[in-house]
């Protein structure tokens, strides 16, 4: 069986950019085929880990929801790949799409969807939306085997937590055993971490601010590495924490 990890958190809190560098740590660390499922139909993620593909270089997992069966095959033609990457593919939603664009899935779409890509990969990981009336994102939160639970040290962090996590109290999503992290996302502006630490109990790890992955993230290439060896060594304390 596959493992599936979800990273999800408040918006804005850095889920995208921790997704994609811990799926790149997966790959090289044990050397996995990774697959990362993007199911942000609200802000489709493909054009933003993508900037300078053209968009019909680019295929979208709606596709293969679209269809009555969600089979291995559809999903494979569906994936993102990645120049000089091989074994690590990309599933999400293309430039000018959203909820409107496909039909409507519900979950047994999903759970097949889940069943392909564990098929595919052997470790899945999914950039979950903030908000769980996303049906792959909250498939993902209920069913992974680790949920990382991303927090930002912001006003509108500790808002979100304090809000949000309420709606999530059914058993379900298992809010308990979900590891809460810290994430900095800003390196210009005062971000208050001793402050939120009081306020967002029970942080297991911290992320610290990166200039050169800020910097990634607008080129398209959140896929490198990092010459920050702070930075590179939290990813790969989680790579072994959570696989
Ligand atoms: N540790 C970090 N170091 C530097 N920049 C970061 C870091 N984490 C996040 N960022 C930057 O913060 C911004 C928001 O990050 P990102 O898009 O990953 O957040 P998100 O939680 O996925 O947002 P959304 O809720 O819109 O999906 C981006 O500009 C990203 O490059
Ligand atoms: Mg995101």
């Amino acid at each position: 069986m596959a493992k599936l990890v979800a990273v999800w958190g408040s918006p804005n809190s850095g889920k995208t950019t921790f997704a994609v560098k811990l799926a790149s740590a997966i790959y090289s660390e044990y050397n996995s085929t990774v697959m990362l499922v993007c199911p942000d139909m609200e802000t489709p993620t493909l054009p933003v880990l993508f900037p300078n593909a053209k968009r019909d270089d680019l295929s979208s997992i709606g596709a293969a929801l679209a269809k009555t069966e969600v089979t291995k095959d559809d999903v494979i033609r569906q994936t993102v790949s990645i120049k000089g990457m091989q074994n690590f593919g990309v599933v999400g939603f293309k430039d000018g799409e959203n909820k409107y664009t496909y039909p409507q899935f519900d979950e047994t779409k999903v759970r097949m969807l889940f069943t392909a890509l564990s098929d595919i990969g052997q470790v899945i990981l999914v950039d979950c939306t903030s908000s769980l009336s996303n049906p792959i994102s909250s498939y993902a939160v209920k069913n992974a085997d680790e949920v990382i639970r991303i927090a930002a040290p912001t006003l509108k962090s500790v808002s979100w937590q304090s809000s949000q996590l309420a709606l999530y109290a059914d058993p379900a999503y298992k809010l308990e055993r979900q590891i809460q992290g810290l994430n900095v996302p800003d390196g210009e502006l005062y971000m208050p971490v001793e402050e939120a630490r009081a306020h967002i109990s029970d942080i297991r790890f911290s992320v610290p601010y990166c200039r050169e992955v800020k910097r990634q993230m607008t080129e398209g290439k959140l896929w490198q590495g990092v010459k920050d060896k702070e930075f590179s060594k939290k990813f790969r304390a989680l790579v072994e924490k959570v696989v």
